[in-house]
């Protein structure tokens, strides 16, 4: 249920996350009419900037489509409803300054109840004193609803994670803390909740008796250029596989959930991932992009230390210990600066009994994030004519062109919405994040040197499918390429 009398403050407005995600999101909101009644939004950060600066920020992402003043007038009426506060992080007097801003909006209502959704779109070297200095100065006691969007890094590694949410639980409470993984809020994500148990025809066959391998893939045809700094503290495996990958693996994998309820689904998201033990470094691939088709390599850029042996493209193979999965491999892959932007999920089934045909391509459910969200399943089918020969052919769901006039949501719209209703469903819970840090810490640790000499990635040029060394990587957990197509 959306709240009338709310006020959505984004914390760091000034800056790259709330510029191009958090404030297009809540313009694509109020757009289509989503947003509470009577809302505001404000802005605040430590750069010292007038309004019409702020409104030039924060809408230039909003893309208006030539010709269109429709939108234009709808971008005009949400400027009216934004404005911008600055100060410091740490010190309390800022927030008293902001609390005070925030109570003059609010003296306007007509009814007493007010609510208030901080959305921390912050470095995490801020995270705690803002969220102590909300608590203690801007939070409302009685009458109305506080909550906390955070975004990651959740932490480096299962202790600092664990530090982290102790900060923060001493100011906030698990109800009001949204804890976002963009994924969680795209659309084909979404969606594999309704594949999988909205279908007998793929429930009935989603167990290791009839899948033979599953492989997770992110792939991003750019490198770190400009978040070198950022990067190379992380990783690609605290940037992509630790978090949105093991999102996507939870869901696909996970038992089908006593209802809709948000806890009813993360208690099977987290059940699944505890049956999962850490990754080993046999089950390990990492490499690093180097220059090539006229792009710099990894090293070259200048915010990254010469020497550095940072992933920027990891393989790693996870299994999970339970009867319906013991014995499949699950493959997760991510990388910087490869061939093309995709994000996919391709379950590949087992091989038919052999018999009546030989060498026939294998069953393979391919549900296509992103871009162009699709659902396909390959198959085999008789060449018509007057012989039998088994082809593989497709069943194609393509959204573009079964839904065309359909407008998918950005993933930071569906999730702010959730947020502003309060459905925890498509948010982290802090023992999710526990046990997903779990997974991940030991080779993390090797990465780092923590736990002795750091592995050396292996290079693939800018601009190709990854290393070299990723095909017999994949067929050693028995991935077979369809004969054809
Ligand atoms: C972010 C990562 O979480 O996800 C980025 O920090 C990455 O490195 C981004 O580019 C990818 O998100 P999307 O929605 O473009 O797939």
């Amino acid at each position: 249920q959306l709240k009338d009398n709310t006020i959505i403050i984004v914390l760091g407005a000034s800056g790259d996350l709330a510029k191009k995600k958090t404030y297009p999101a809540l313009f694509g909101l109020y757009k289509n009419g989503f947003l509470p009644r009577d809302v505001h939004i404000v802005g605040y950060a430590r750069t010292k900037m007038d309004e019409a600066e702020y409104h030039k920020r924060t809408t230039g992402y909003i893309k208006v489509p030539e010709g269109d003043s429709e939108t234009q007038a709808k971008v005009e009426e949400f400027k009216k409803l934004s404005s911008y506060v600055s100060g410091g992080y740490e010190d309390g007097p800022s927030f008293d300054n902001l609390n005070k801003y925030l109570e003059s909006i609010e003296s306007k209502y007509q009814s007493k109840e007010r609510n208030r959704v901080f959305y921390l779109a912050l470095p995490p070297s801020v995270f705690i004193p803002v969220a102590k200095n909300l608590k203690e100065h801007c939070y409302i006691a009685k009458g109305g609803i506080n909550r906390i969007i955070v975004e990651k890094p959740f932490g480096k590694d299962t202790d600092s994670c664990r530090e982290l949410l102790k900060a923060l639980k001493e100011h906030w409470t698990e109800d009001e803390t949204f804890r976002i993984d963009h994924y969680l809020g795209k659309e084909m994500v979404k969606n594999l909740l309704v594949l999988r148990f909205a279908n007998i025809a793929f429930s009935s066959g989603w167990d290791k008796n009839s899948i033979s391998n599953v492989q997770i893939t992110f792939k991003e045809p750019f490198g770190t250029e400009g978040r070198g700094g950022y990067f190379d503290e992380f990783g690609i495996i605290r940037d992509i596989l630790q978090n949105h990958l093991l999102q996507v693996l939870s869901i696909l994998t996970m038992e089908r959930p006593v209802s809709f309820a948000a806890e009813d689904i993360r208690d099977e998201k987290v059940k699944v991932l505890r049956a999962i033990p850490p990754v080993e470094r046999s089950d390990t691939l990492l490499g690093q992009y180097v220059a090539a088709n006229g792009k710099p390599g990894y090293l070259d850029d200048d915010t990254v230390p010469h020497n550095s042996v940072c992933p920027t493209y990891a393989a790693t193979t996870l299994w999970i210990h339970n009867p319906r999965w013991e014995g499949v491999p699950f493959i997760l892959k991510a990388g910087k600066a490869l061939n093309e932007a995709k994000v996919e999920i391709r379950i590949q089934y087992k091989d038919v009994t052999q018999g009546i045909f030989k060498d026939i391509s294998r069953n393979e459910l391919v549900i296509r994030i992103q871009p162009s969200e699709a659902v396909y399943l390959k198959f085999n089918t008789k060449t018509p004519g007057l012989y039998t020969r088994a082809l593989p052919a497709e069943m194609d769901l393509t959204y573009k062109r079964r839904f065309a006039d359909i407008h998918i949501p950005e993933a930071y719209e569906s999730l702010i919405l959730d947020a502003l209703k309060g459905d925890h469903s498509n948010f982290v819970r802090d023992d999710e994040l526990d046990v997903a840090w779990k997974i991940f810490t030991p080779i993390l640790h090797w990465i780092d040197g923590l736990s002795g000499p750091r592995p050396k990635p292996v290079p693939y040029p800018y601009g190709s499918r990854g290393p070299k060394e990723l095909d017999p990587f994949i067929a050693k957990y028995g991935y077979k390429r369809s004969t054809e197509g």
